[in-house]
Parts: structure tokens; C-alpha cells; sequence
């Protein structure tokens, strides 16, 4: 299973073009619930006037050459690792998922658009990588949900509690589960099996949740983060430091404050 690419198989009864048609609309869907919750939301145009109003305090002209710098450091350390996270399980179960994502949607790319006729042969590398990545979503949305949820976690919600909130990553766990599940049936090659065809309309269905869901769910955030973070550093770089105040001339002296204890108080 882990070797075979789940679309070559698929062209049997679905021709590559269907696939490459339904890839294209989930782009477009992503690209139209972003713009809509960018214009519902007034974030980015918030956003661009506190850079603008914060540019007025710098302190320092950035060339370009540093401008590069903070951006490549931003996008490497802030954005690859997840910074913000801090350190522990949040930012590891994080990692799993986020970068078993890429790897699955890179991979999902590169199998229907360069191999996913029957008469193709995918170089193995491929469906490793489309089989690894789904693991690594499973594992650190599953580790997310079923742990690490602040309403459950910290504040006592049963588990099994679904809220909207909850639409981005249970989608994310969905789609690798069911697209694992129904490759791995695939490749079973049991041709008058109807099992794989089931977990292909639920893979089919967990991607339309989740691309056609942006508007609604947290999908966005893997592209607003990422611009805040660089726009931190930079204020950072340029002295304006986000409209704040400057930095008191005294060592840092907070107490424990929240460290003191981990947060469950109910
Ligand atoms: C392919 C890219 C990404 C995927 C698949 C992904 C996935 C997720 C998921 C499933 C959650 C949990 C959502 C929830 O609260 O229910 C989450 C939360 C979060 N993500 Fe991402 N993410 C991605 C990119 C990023 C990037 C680039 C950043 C930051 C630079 C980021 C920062 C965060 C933060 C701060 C949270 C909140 C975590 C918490 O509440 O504990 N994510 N992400």
C-alpha cells in the first residue's frame, strides 16, 4: 500500500482529468472563503493600516537587504517551528500535523498532475510520502483534539463536545483518515469490493468539508499567522514596536504569573 499511488489505481474508473479538475476547485474554494472572511472580517485591511500607522514611529529605516533577513528568519524559525506555540506538546502535536499536511497536499499535487494515468509509473518516493504525511496528520490533529483542546484540557468539556470551532481540524484528521483507509482497501485488489469505494465519497466528502469550509473554520490561519509574525519581527526590526510603548529600562521581573500552576481551574 505504502508504495502504490492511490490516483493511478483510481484512473481505472475516474479519469485523471476529473481528478485534476476536483484538485483546481479546492484551490479555488480556499481562495474564495479566504477573500470572503478577509472582507467579512476587515482583518487584513485592519491589518495594513496598524502597519502603516506603526511605520510612522520607527526608529531606524530598514533597507531591503535586512528586510530580507527578518523575513527569511521569520519564515525559517517563527512560522517552521511554530514559534508562538512555545515549548512542549501543543507546539509538537503542531509540527506532526502541520507538516504532515504539506506533505500530503504536495504529494496529492505531484501524483494527479504527473502520474495519475494507469499507464504511469509513479517513482515510490511519492506514495510514501502521501501515506507518511496522512499518519502525521492523524497523529498530531488526533493528539490535538482528543488532548490538548483548551475547552477540554483546561476547562473540563467532556471530550466527545464538537463545537464550530472544531470544524478545521476534525476535517484535517477526516480527510488523511479516510484517504488511508481507502488506499489501503484499494489495495486490497479485491475488484467487486464496495468498502474502498465508501471511504473514496468519504475522503471526497472530508475535502469538500474542509476546502469549501475556510469561510467558517479556522483553515485561514495557516496564512494570517504567518503575515502577523512577519509584521512583529519587522516592527521589532524597525523600532516601532507595534505602537507600544518602549521597553522599561529594569530587568524583567513578573513573578510566576500564569506559570505558576498549568491551567485547569474548574
Ligand atoms: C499547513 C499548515 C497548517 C496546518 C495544517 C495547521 C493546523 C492547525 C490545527 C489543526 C490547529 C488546531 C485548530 C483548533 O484550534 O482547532 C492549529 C492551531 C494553531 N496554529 Fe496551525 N496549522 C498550519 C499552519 C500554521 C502556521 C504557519 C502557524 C504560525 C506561524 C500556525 C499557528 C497556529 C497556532 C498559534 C494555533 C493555535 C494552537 C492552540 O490553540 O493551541 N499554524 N493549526
Amino acid at each position: 500500500m505504502l508504495t502504490i499511488n492511490p490516483f493511478s489505481v483510481l484512473s481505472e474508473i475516474i479519469p485523471p482529468l476529473v481528478m485534476q479538475v476536483f484538485l483546481i476547485t479546492m484551490i479555488a474554494l480556499v481562495i474564495l472563503g479566504t477573500l470572503i472572511d478577509i472582507i467579512h472580517k476587515k482583518n487584513v485591511k485592519y491589518f495594513f493600516e496598524n502597519a502603516k500607522k506603526a511605520k510612522k514611529n520607527a526608529t531606524k529605516e530598514l533597507s531591503a537587504g535586512e528586510r530580507v533577513s527578518v523575513i527569511a528568519k521569520t519564515v525559517v524559525y517563527d512560522i517552521g517551528t511554530t514559534s508562538e506555540l512555545g515549548a512542549g506538546k501543543r507546539r509538537v502535536a503542531h509540527l506532526l500535523g502541520m507538516y504532515g499536511t504539506i506533505l500530503f497536499w504536495i504529494a496529492s499535487v505531484v501524483m494527479i498532475f504527473c502520474y495519475s494515468s494507469s499507464s504511469s509509473i509513479t517513482p515510490s518516493v511519492w506514495p510514501i510520502i502521501w501515506h507518511a504525511g496522512a499518519i502525521m496528520t492523524v497523529l498530531g490533529g488526533s493528539w490535538f483534539w482528543f488532548f490538548l483542546r483548551v475547552d477540554v484540557y483546561s476547562e473540563a468539556q467532556p471530550w466527545y463536545r464538537i463545537i464550530k470551532a472544531d470544524l478545521f481540524v476534525l476535517a484535517l484528521i477526516t480527510t488523511s483518515l479516510f484517504g488511508l483507509i481507502w488506499s489501503f482497501l484499494q489495495s486490497l485488489n479485491l475488484s467487486d469490493r464496495w468498502d474502498d469505494k465508501v471511504f473514496l465519497v468519504l475522503y471526497v466528502v472530508s475535502n469538500l468539508v474542509l476546502f469549501g469550509g475556510v469561510y467558517w473554520s479556522k483553515f485561514a490561519h495557516m496564512f494570517y499567522k504567518p503575515g502577523a509574525a512577519i509584521q512583529k519581527n519587522l516592527a521589532e526590526a524597525d523600532g516601532s514596536r507595534d505602537n507600544l510603548p518602549p521597553e522599561a529600562d529594569a530587568p524583567e521581573k513578573f513573578g510566576l504569573g500564569i506559570k505558576r500552576e498549568a491551567p485547569k481551574h474548574y
